[in-house]
């Protein structure tokens, strides 16, 4: 496969304090140079013989396109953030507000990445986490490292090449003339094209469907209002085997149910839990609904309590 040029995303005469000169050079040579190397590694790549070739050759190549491909990737993301008058529009200061606190605080912290870059090399990307839904700065210091499953909506090349001409060892004030040429309606764009990619799946669904999950958080927080009982249920040899419980809460054989349920009182919610949060669990909190309980399992178990940092004590 050959590795396509993409046409510049700005109009390089229209941009304010960086120069038509500064544009043409680090298109030509940093951005077109990575496209070229794209290429040339590519070419090695699909002229190899696996089967014969040293796993240092291989895994060499593999490194150098990897940082090629996201050094043209990213490069692309840096031209087309430029060209605008730099003013925000609401829409993505409304975004930006959300995940940040305000759209200055955003505006601050990725500055003074940029600053903080000044000097050395590399990029700040603002990029789009599909599975919280969030947006964060990100610090990447080659071209390779990416959050992964990330989307990057704008980037901030602070390689010397994108500035030096212009500007010699004054970076801060490249940063400046970055955001004065900042593009909001089209990094808006990117912003809504970006929510529109789902966060991964969960692999494993419950197979109880009408039974509420609640988080470990969650339940942590309705232990301090005192206002429901937990059970553990997880099997017996789970717990004989583990010597620990979650701190405050009594633990009940499931296979015991009809011996215990009993001793819960209706009047209060019910959450109950097993080792991971599957089958045994949902299937207890199932067999209280039907009970007559208001009843739900906590997701991913004793596990999940423990992942959080809730506090646990050796099993009586
Ligand atoms: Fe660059």
């Amino acid at each position: 496969m050959r590795y396509q040029l993409k046409q510049i995303q700005c109009r390089p005469w229209t941009l304010n304090g960086l120069s038509p000169k500064l544009i043409e050079s680090h298109y030509e040579n940093n951005y077109g140079g990575a496209m070229r190397r794209l290429n040339a590694i590519t070419e090695q790549l699909e002229g190899m013989d696996f089967d014969k070739a040293p796993g240092h050759v291989l895994n060499g190549l593999k490194r150098d396109q990897l940082t090629a491909l996201n050094s043209t990737l990213l490069h692309e993301l840096y031209f087309a953030g430029l060209g605008g008058d730099g003013k925000p529009t609401k829409d993505m200061s409304d975004a930006l507000a959300r995940d940040f606190g305000s759209m200055d605080r955003w505006r601050a912290e990725f500055r003074a990445m940029g600053y903080a870059l000044g000097g050395g090399s590399g990029w700040v990307v603002l990029t789009y986490v599909p599975r919280d839904g969030t947006l964060i700065n990100q610090y990447a210091s080659e071209h390779a490292l990416s959050i992964a499953g990330g989307v990057p909506i704008l980037a901030l090349d602070m390689y010397e090449h994108a500035y030096h001409m212009d500007f010699g060892a004054n970076a801060k004030a490249y940063v400046d003339a970055f955001f004065r040429n900042l593009d909001w309606p089209a990094l808006f764009q990117r912003y809504e094209d970006a929510r529109k990619v789902e966060g991964p799946r969960p692999l494993l669904q419950p197979e109880f469907g009408d039974v509420q999950g609640v988080t470990a958080e969650e339940v942590k927080d309705m232990l301090a209002s005192g206002k429901v009982q937990v059970v553990d249920v997880r099997p017996r040899h789970f717990v004989s085997r583990q010597q620990e419980i979650a701190a405050g809460i009594q633990w009940r054989d499931p296979e015991q149910f009809d011996k215990w349920v009993g001793e819960l009182d209706k009047a209060q919610p019910v959450v109950v839990y097993c080792a991971y949060g599957f089958h045994v669990g949902c299937g207890t909190a199932v067999k209280l609904k039907e009970a007559g309980f208001d009843a739900k399992y906590m997701n991913s178990g004793h596990m999940g309590w423990k992942a959080m940092g809730g506090p646990v004590k050796m099993f009586p």
